[in-house]
């Protein structure tokens, strides 16, 4: 693993200059996870350190860029979509750029699709790509090459310091690791985003401090698998090290992070959040199915029970924890039992928030080469089912809360004029009556009621404005 620095192109920035007479805009369009999405905003800081200027409409740009999601089936027919309605577009302005990026640039049937089919797609580059924007819109800027189509391959380096424009002044996303090493057998992820690698805790902490620095309140580090951060890194550490340094922070914040694979999640992960004040007591710890049938085939390397004991534990030490999840329904030969079970799992952990996904078949991985024995009507009737089971849960949970007064982090607008909505530590959301300059600031709040999964409260106290 090498690690590297990101430096300021300024050949880039002077073609750009000379191409443009005002600065050129660009739209960039993020789909998927959160890692992506913070991947949107470092290539919105890389372009707008060569002179772009961003927009949000792809009317208005000179450079459209979609930073693409390959998770399901149904994500890059989106794209697909949104990149062929911009055909017209470019007949109307040839000089517009259209690009693509992200997850779905990282397989090659893709690339070879959109070499193919797509003629009128100037610029395609991986996720480990973001850091050589410059050059590649430098070739085809200065017309050295017609269309730049970057073939699929993965890094072994982390570049640090890549400029960044957040989307929030308030709420950061933090990667700590990039890929994935565990292969579940239906998943694209490890894929098109490669293997494994820690960020040095060094990085970690500079750009941590100086989020907190700027005012930050929520801070979310990402990975696949944060628990199993520190693999591969020359120092002795693991995500519970982490996180303890993280905490030595001082300022007025809360952390939270996301995703924990439950086989790695440890017993002194789930000590080291109810020990500092600073995580929040909220975990999500996907599970994917009930069944140990079904969770073998998935390579999840646990059992229904194993899982439940670690809920066990983490309910036992930390008091007022909440969980939330994925479920996938409907994975190849799923079975009735095995749906089953899954239901009673989620009945048993009782979870506050549940994500879930109707199997999609994704080419390369091994779950494609299983016969999908589930018809249609079956995964949407589970998954009718599915939800119906969740909202009940959530439901109980949520009016549970009614009558405690909490601090939350203001995040926007309610649905009703005049109101606000703000998220608990534990994750649940609440909406409230209250001025907007509350938004990104902490405030304290009577949780009066609940509208189905939504609670409803009223500020209480003097909270401040920032
Ligand atoms: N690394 C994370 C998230 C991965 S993608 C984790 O392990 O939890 C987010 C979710 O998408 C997964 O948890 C899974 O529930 C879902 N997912 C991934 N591949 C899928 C597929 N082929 N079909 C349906 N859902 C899928
Ligand atoms: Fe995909 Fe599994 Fe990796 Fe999550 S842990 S990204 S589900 S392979
Ligand atoms: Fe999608 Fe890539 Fe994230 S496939 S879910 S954007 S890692």
């Amino acid at each position: 693993m090498e690690f590297l620095e990101f430096k300021h192109d300024q050949a880039a920035a002077d073609l750009v200059a000379r191409v443009y007479d005002t600065p050129p805009l660009a739209y960039v369009h993020s789909y998927g996870c959160q890692q992506n999405v913070n991947d949107g905003e470092r290539i919105k800081g890389v372009l707008t350190d060569i002179g772009y200027g961003l927009c949000d409409k792809p009317d208005d740009a000179d450079l459209i860029l979609f930073n693409t999601c390959a998770v399901r089936e149904h994500a890059e027919q989106r794209v697909f979509g949104n990149v062929g309605a911009l055909k017209a577009l470019k007949e109307k302005k040839p000089q517009l750029l259209i690009g693509l990026c992200g997850c779905m640039a990282n397989q090659k049937h893709i690339v070879d699709k959109l070499r193919k089919s797509y003629p009128y797609v100037d610029l395609v580059f991986g996720v480990d790509g973001i850091d050589t924007l410059p050059q590649l819109l430098c070739e085809k800027l200065a017309g050295r090459r017609r269309r730049v189509l970057m073939e699929p391959a993965q890094r072994p380096v982390i570049v640090e310091n890549i400029p960044i424009r957040r989307e929030s002044e308030f709420r950061a996303w933090l990667p700590i690791m990039y890929g994935c090493d565990n292969f579940c057998t239906y998943c694209i992820v490890p894929y098109v985003r490669g293997r494994e690698k820690s960020r040095k805790s060094a990085d970690i902490l500079a750009e941590f401090r100086g989020l907190v620095a700027a005012g930050y309140k929520e801070i979310t580090l990402l990975g696949q698998n944060v628990n199993s951060y520190g693999k591969g890194l020359e120092e002795q550490i693991d995500f519970a090290d982490l996180l303890r340094l993280l905490c030595t922070v001082p300022g007025d914040y809360h952390i939270r992070f996301m995703t924990s694979h439950p086989k790695d999640a440890s017993h002194k992960l789930i000590d080291t959040i109810a020990a500092q004040p600073k995580l929040c007591k909220h975990i999500h710890l996907p599970v994917q199915s009930g069944s140990d049938r079904i969770l073998a085939q998935m390579n999840r390397h646990y059992t229904a029970a194993q899982y439940l004991e670690l809920v066990e534990y983490a309910r036992k030490t930390i008091p007022g924890v909440t969980f939330s999840s994925d479920i996938i329904v409907g994975f190849p030969n799923e079975t009735e039992e095995d749906f089953a079970a899954t239901l009673r799992l989620i009945e048993q952990v009782g979870y506050m928030q549940l994500f879930t996904f109707i199997y999609s078949k994704r080419e390369g991985t091994k779950a494609a080469l299983l016969p999908d024995e589930v018809t249609r009507a079956e995964k949407t009737d589970r998954m009718r089912r599915l939800l119906e089971t969740q909202d009940a849960i959530a439901m109980k949970l949520v009016a549970a809360q009614v009558g405690r007064t909490v601090r939350v982090l203001v995040e926007g607008h309610g649905r009703e004029e005049g109101t606000l909505t703000g998220r608990l530590d534990n994750n649940l959301t609440v909406e409230f009556a209250g001025a907007p300059e509350l938004i990104g600031a902490y405030a304290h709040v009577r949780l009066t009621g609940a509208r189905a999964t939504v609670l409803l409260g009223e500020v209480c106290g003097q909270p401040q404005p920032q």
